[in-house]
């Protein structure tokens, strides 16, 4: 894949942007826009309700990308698929559905490296059930400790919910471990896919998770839109996590004495998980993007990435005090470092703010994972560099030699 090719698909470009924050959101192709705005203008209209041609040409368009999304990361069909406002959403989802599976006693199981957003919806509902919430640790490059996992998974863990891929250090979770530990206790295992499947080429069925979740705007679509896979039986156990129109097959209001007596029965998964009027320009978006992707390749877009973050850490490690922060010279799309000056650490936000007087976009702080960074020694928090299929070696050098300016200038 040709790098400088894909750039002629992102209008952004054309302003100079150099792009390295694709970890907090991507940028979007020509053809994602353009199909969300030809939505608009020729065929908008709900779905799954009324019987007129655009109607049913939305309703068609909306189930399309269910199964597309389902092909992009391999699941069995489209009714394994089920989007969500983006992965904070959909966990926050999927934890209210599960809370009422647990009770006082019973554990969930997160680990430190773990993104707020599939940290907290699970402390809410230890909270709530009067379950306990068990951290496991990771080593000291951000890796998970498989070992501090085995002595803490026992017959009281009901749910472990684990990142694939790490927002702080791009550091990979090796689930197959996991899920083996998960299931021979009967666990849950949920799976945060936010910083995997944009990067990753992904047979979702063979990971050993129950749940994977992840964000489209993170893989080159809109935000507000994202998908939760669940394996086909559990999702149709699954509670409904919100009620209303568009999940029902029927319902029936009897009046009975003194009361009113709900008779509902639920549409099939995925449907009856998809409360309220969907974001149906977010599928035909999200659509588009996963075709993009599936056109160029996850393979050679996690080895363009692995080329450049490589590059990266070899360049920076060159500069006096730059200190990188997780595992070396593994494949991933992200890299995190500071930088040791005579005082301390440089302040990240500073560093970033330089940059950004530069016209290069870069993350700096805890990236919504404070716990992770805290205990890697980085209270402050880091400098957050991530690259996708349009980044090239010259931003690589652009960001480096920023770098190199900073510290020498600073
Ligand atoms: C690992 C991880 N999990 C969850 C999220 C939350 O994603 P969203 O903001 O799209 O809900 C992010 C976003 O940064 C992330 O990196």
């Amino acid at each position: 894949m040709d790098p400088y090719t894909v750039r002629e698909d992102f209008p952004i470009f054309s302003t100079g942007i150099v792009y390295l924050d694709n970890a907090a959101t991507s940028q979007k192709p020509s053809q994602v826009i353009e199909a969300i705005s030809e939505y608009y203008r020729r065929f908008n209209s709900n779905v799954h309700r009324g019987t007129y041609r655009i109607a049913l040409e939305t309703t068609e368009a909306y189930e399309d990308a269910h199964r597309i999304l389902a092909s992009l990361i391999r699941a069995r069909n489209g009714d394994e698929i089920v989007f969500g406002g983006g992965t904070t959403s959909l966990l926050n989802a999927l934890a209210r559905s599960l809370s009422i599976q647990l009770g006082e006693g019973d554990e969930l199981l997160i680990t430190i490296a773990e993104h707020h957003s599939n940290i907290l919806p699970w402390a809410r509902i230890a909270k709530r059930r009067k379950a306990q919430l068990v951290v496991t640790d990771v080593r000291e490059d951000g890796t998970i400790d498989l070992e501090d996992m085995e002595s803490k998974v026992d017959s009281r863990t009901r749910i472990m919910a684990v990142t694939h891929v790490s927002n702080v250090t791009g550091a990979e979770t090796p689930l197959r471990e996991v899920s083996r530990l998960a299931h021979e206790v009967g666990a849950l295992l949920i799976v945060d896919g936010a910083q995997a499947a944009p990067h990753i080429p992904l047979d979702v069925g063979g990971l050993g998770a129950d749940f994977y979740v992840f964000s489209g705007h993170k893989m080159l679509g809109p935000s507000g839109i994202g998908v939760m896979w669940g394996r086909h039986d559990l999702l149709e156990d699954l509670e409904p996590p919100e009620v209303g129109g568009g999940i029902i097959r029927s319902v029936k209001l009897r009046p009975d004495v003194g009361e009113l007596k709900l008779n509902v029965s639920y549409l099939d998964v995925p449907w009856r998980l998809e409360a309220g009027t969907p974001n149906i320009e977010g599928a035909v978006g999200l659509t588009e993007a996963a075709k993009y992707l599936m056109r160029i390749g996850l393979e050679n877009i996690r080895e363009h990435e692995g080329r450049l973050v490589r590059a990266a850490e070899e360049k920076l490690a060159g500069i006096r005090g730059v200190k990188i922060v997780g595992p070396r010279r593994t494949d991933r799309s992200m890299i995190s470092f500071v930088v040791q000056g005579k005082h301390g650490y440089y302040n990240p936000h500073a560093m970033a703010g330089f940059l950004s007087s530069r016209n290069i976009a870069v993350r700096s702080g805890h990236h919504c994972a404070q716990p992770l960074v805290e205990r890697l020694g980085f209270s402050q928090g880091t400098v957050r560099a991530s690259f996708y299929l349009y980044n090239t070696i010259e931003d690589v050098e652009a960001l480096v030699s920023a770098i190199r300016d900073f510290v020498g200038g600073g």
